[in-house]
């Protein structure tokens, strides 16, 4: 085969993306420079993330523009190659785009070892997916034995990590899948402790049943009425990793209410504070700031109202707004 067949974004969809959006460019076989390779693709790995991509709104990652080759990562084998590192024959992964070939910088590819697993894992259980179960666990979800763990999309290319990474930390971990054939091999195989089939069960129902004692983490991968049914479950001190909602990826606007795809897009931190879980801060923080009362550089102003019998309008004037700094009734 001497040609190259790309395809390239024709124009952005609406809703969900189909063939008519993309357009199949064919050229020559490009040739590696110097430092460069020339692989053939072998498996290219399909991503939600994709869908963002197709889309101009702002995210975390450029858009693919019109005219552009879809962008997208795969598993290939080196036909040629100017860089040292590589010989004919090598298996690589890296981020090549959907097409036959690629020619492609020598530091942008990892080479892979043929025989430790089949090629196709290094683009799901051993790759990108993969380390993003991994990673969620790890960093956001500190899952610790006897907890419970809710996952959406739980027999998915994350999901399905994140839920035996859960069951190895010795949680009880429930899945959220569709259908009973995804929730039967999500038991069956992936060794969940149930699972319910969000196409078929009152989601909220359900969950509510199969997590007599709460949610401890939830590994957010969809959104929508997933998510919906999980907030009133959380635990004290529940963590949410925030993953994905991919429910809302072929919307043209975000669902109303508050979007919590921001704090995946953002990295964004949001932690519930109850001043009273750590006493010892009152005296640490009287300690450091009372030099600074005492000199003028913090400063502060007051609503002071005389007499007992004004207290309950003091209430209702800081509800109002009616104070300016702190609001104090002197007896
Ligand atoms: N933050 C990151 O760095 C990062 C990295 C990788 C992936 N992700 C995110 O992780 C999530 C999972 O990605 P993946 O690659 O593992 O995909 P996946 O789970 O293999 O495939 C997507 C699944 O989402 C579920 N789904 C679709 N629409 C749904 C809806 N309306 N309600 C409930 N579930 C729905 C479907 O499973 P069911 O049939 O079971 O419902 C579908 O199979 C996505 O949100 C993705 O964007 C984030």
């Amino acid at each position: 085969m001497d040609k190259r067949i790309s395809l390239t974004l024709k124009h952005r969809p609406t809703g969900a993306p189909s063939a008519a959006d993309f357009e199949a460019v064919e050229q020559p076989m490009p040739m590696p420079g110097p430092g460069e390779v020339l692989t053939r693709t072998l498996f290219l790995s399909i991503d939600p993330y994709m869908r963002g991509r197709l889309s101009d709104r702002a995210s975390y990652a450029k858009p693919v523009q019109i005219g552009e080759v879809m962008t997208g990562e795969s598993v290939g084998e080196v036909l040629a190659s100017n860089a040292p590192d590589f010989v004919p024959g090598d298996a690589v992964v890296g981020s090549r785009g959907w097409q036959t070939h690629s020619v492609t910088p020598a530091a942008a590819l990892v080479k892979l070892d043929r025989g430790a697993a089949p090629l196709s894992t290094y683009l799901g259980v051993l790759g990108m997916p993969g380390t993003t179960a991994y990673s969620g666990l790890t960093d956001i979800g500190h899952v610790r034995a006897g907890e419970t763990v809710v996952i959406s999309a739980a027999t998915g290319a994350v999901g399905s990590v994140a839920g035996q990474l859960a069951k190895r930390a010795g949680a009880r971990v429930i899945g959220v899948a569709g259908g009973a054939e995804k929730c039967l091999w999500a038991q069956e195989a992936l060794g969940y402790d149930d699972c319910i089939d969000h196409r078929g069960m009152d989601i909220d129902v359900a969950l509510k049943a199969t997590c007599p004692d709460g949610i401890d983490v939830y590994f957010e991968n969809v959104g929508g009425a997933v998510q919906a049914a999980v907030w009133p479950l959380l635990n004290p001190h529940a963590r949410m990793i925030m993953c994905g909602m991919v429910a809302e990826y072929n919307h043209q606007r975000p669902a109303p209410g508050p979007n919590l795809m921001a704090v995946v897009r953002q990295r964004l931190r949001i932690e519930g504070l109850i001043v009273s879980d750590k006493p010892e801060r009152f005296a640490e923080w009287r300690a450091l700031a009372a030099p600074w009362v005492a000199d003028g550089s913090l400063r502060y102003r007051e609503t002071i109202i005389d007499g007992l019998e004004n207290a309950p309008d003091a209430l209702a004037q800081v509800l109002a707004g009616g104070n300016f700094g702190k609001m104090l009734v002197r007896l």
